[in-house]
């Protein structure tokens, strides 16, 4: 697991270097932003398959990016449901061209988040959850998606929770600040149903997390074989007999 707080004065260690550094610390009692359930394995995995950085981005790259993608709705409203159901009370998009300082900040996630062997997708799919929006447990379509999904939150914190597919008993969860980027790779990627909570049932620790409007910005690699660079409406179902 892990929580570690961006030094904006040290460049991010990269890639699966930095996912060891994260397991080192993850017993420890600093450690805030994860909750787990009492299943023996569920910390290890987190360790080694999940990562949360706080304040990736600072209030004004927030800012820059909120700016460039609420030009970019038009006239889309929220919309009450996915065809799947996966979604409530959202709105999406994909952008593939940022302005330049956003494009900075698009390339650092993609830096941090990928490892070798691993292509991007430039497609970035951006989610807006109204006040009372969340998602549903699912995981990505293999077919869309590879192995990392990384994701930036933006305007609000929220509860994600990542539930093992075969045995809810198996569980941990996350605090998402604002301005947090999440990576979630291999086992819990393809192993866990992952959710944003509802207001009604965002509770972390004990402690009630109101959420309000929140906007993700979503890099995922690409699903190897798969020829264009579309996820599609990102979620396409729970995927759980697709998963290798
Ligand atoms: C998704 C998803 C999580 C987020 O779009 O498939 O799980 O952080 N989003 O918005
Ligand atoms: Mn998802």
């Amino acid at each position: 697991m892990l929580c570690i707080r961006c030094s904006r004065l040290k460049p991010f260690p990269t890639n699966s270097k930095w996912f060891s550094t994260c397991r080192r610390i993850q017993n420890s009692p600093k450690n805030k932003c994860l909750e787990y359930s009492n299943d023996a394995n569920v910390r290890a995995i987190a360790a080694d398959n999940f990562a949360l950085l706080e304040n990736f981005i600072t209030e004004g790259e927030e800012s820059s990016l909120i700016r460039e993608i609420d030009t970019k709705w038009k006239r889309l409203k929220y919309q009450k449901g996915h065809w799947d159901n996966a979604i409530e009370d959202y709105r999406e998009l994909e952008i593939s061209s940022w302005s330049k300082p956003n494009a900075a900040i698009i390339q650092r996630v993609q830096e941090v988040a990928f490892e070798q062997g691993d292509t991007k997708n430039n497609l970035i799919h951006v989610l807006d959850l109204a006040e009372h929006g969340f998602i549903n447990p699912h995981v990505d379509s293999v077919r869309f998606c590879g192995r990392v999904i990384a994701g930036l939150s933006l305007l609000s914190p929220c509860v994600m929770k990542y539930t093992h597919k075969d045995d809810a008993s198996v569980w941990f969860q996350a605090l998402l600040q604002r301005r947090s980027l999440y990576i979630m790779k291999d086992r819990v990627r393809y192993d866990f149903k992952h959710e944003i909570l509802r207001n009604e049932r965002s509770i972390f620790k004990n402690e009630i997390i109101p959420k309000f409007r929140r906007v993700s910005v979503l890099c995922r690699s690409q699903a190897i074989g798969s020829e264009n660079e579309r996820p599609g409406s990102l979620f396409q179902p729970i995927t759980l007999n697709e998963n290798t």
